[in-house]
């Protein structure tokens, strides 16, 4: 279970990001955070994973826990060694590394050799397309490809808790479908789930909860059902008797 409690956050001295979050996420849930540009969405997952630092940013107030350990304060690889771990926006693959070697990277966290073997037959299981293109350069794969390695490089290390920061951004129909099937497989294997998305129908239709960021603060939270509404009617403008699916908002 990970707990957010009054989370206030900084980057250099003037822009205040999120001003009071807090957020509980269930050990074995999928939470949706939506949001437009500039909500505080990757600042928050930026916060629970460790690594504001390396954006100029600071906790300026509120406490972060993961169980019972508290993890603000951490760094990013005693939180990955708690069992959290996130997928950045944008990606962040090593483009000149193979495939293979992106995956090693990953695994470097994991407790021993016996997971990271059972961590990659995880990882090919569910995206054969990493183990085909097993000794080709990163950087060669399509987007979707890149997400799925990303994604996978983040089980490498074995997480109970993973944060993905818009996995569907540019990606195509088709493949936004196909990462959502993958969020919805990697919850039913056991790990908790927080993704950030600004596609809320692939969002809301994988997570059970969800909250919406606005300008740093929580402005709605509640079943993903609840959420859908809210959109709606604060984004969309769209009356319930005329819905019929949720669109992206931006
Ligand atoms: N490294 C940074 N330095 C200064 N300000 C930043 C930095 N990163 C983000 N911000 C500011 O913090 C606020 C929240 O940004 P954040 O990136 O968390 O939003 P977001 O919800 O992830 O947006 P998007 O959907 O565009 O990714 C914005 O006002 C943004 O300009
Ligand atoms: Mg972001």
């Amino acid at each position: 279970m990970l707990t957010v409690r009054n989370l206030r956050v900084r980057y250099g001295r003037s822009v205040t990001a999120l001003h009071g979050v807090d957020l509980d996420v269930p050990g074995d849930g999928v939470l949706a955070v939506l949001g437009t540009n500039g909500a505080g969405k990757s600042t928050l997952l930026r916060a629970i994973s460790g690594t504001l630092r390396l954006h100029r940013g600071s906790v300026l107030a509120g406490t972060v826990h993961y169980g019972s350990a508290r993890t603000d304060g951490l760094d990013p690889a005693e939180i990955v060694r708690l069992g959290v771990v996130g997928v950045p926006e944008g990606r962040q693959i090593f483009g000149r590394m193979t495939v293979a070697e992106n995956l090693r990277a990953g695994g470097v966290a994991a407790r021993s050799a016996a997971d990271r073997a059972a961590a990659g037959q995880r990882v090919h299981a569910l995206f054969p397309v990493l183990a085909d293109r097993a000794s080709q350069k990163a950087g060669l794969l399509s987007g979707g490809e890149q997400q799925m390695l990303a994604i996978g490089r983040a089980l490498m290390s074995g997480p109970k808790l993973l944060l993905l920061d818009e996995p569907s951004l540019g990606l195509a129909p088709k493949m936004v479908e196909r990462i959502g099937e993958t969020i919805r497989e990697i919850h039913a294997q056991g790990t908790a789930v927080v993704l950030v998305e600004q596609n809320a129908a692939m969002a809301l239709e994988v997570a059970d909860r969800a909250v919406v960021l606005n300008v740093g603060t929580v402005a709605a939270s509640g079943p993903s059902a609840e959420i859908a509404d809210h959109v709606h009617h604060h984004y969309l403008g769209v009356p319930a008797h005329e819905r019929r699916s949720l669109a992206r908002w931006s």
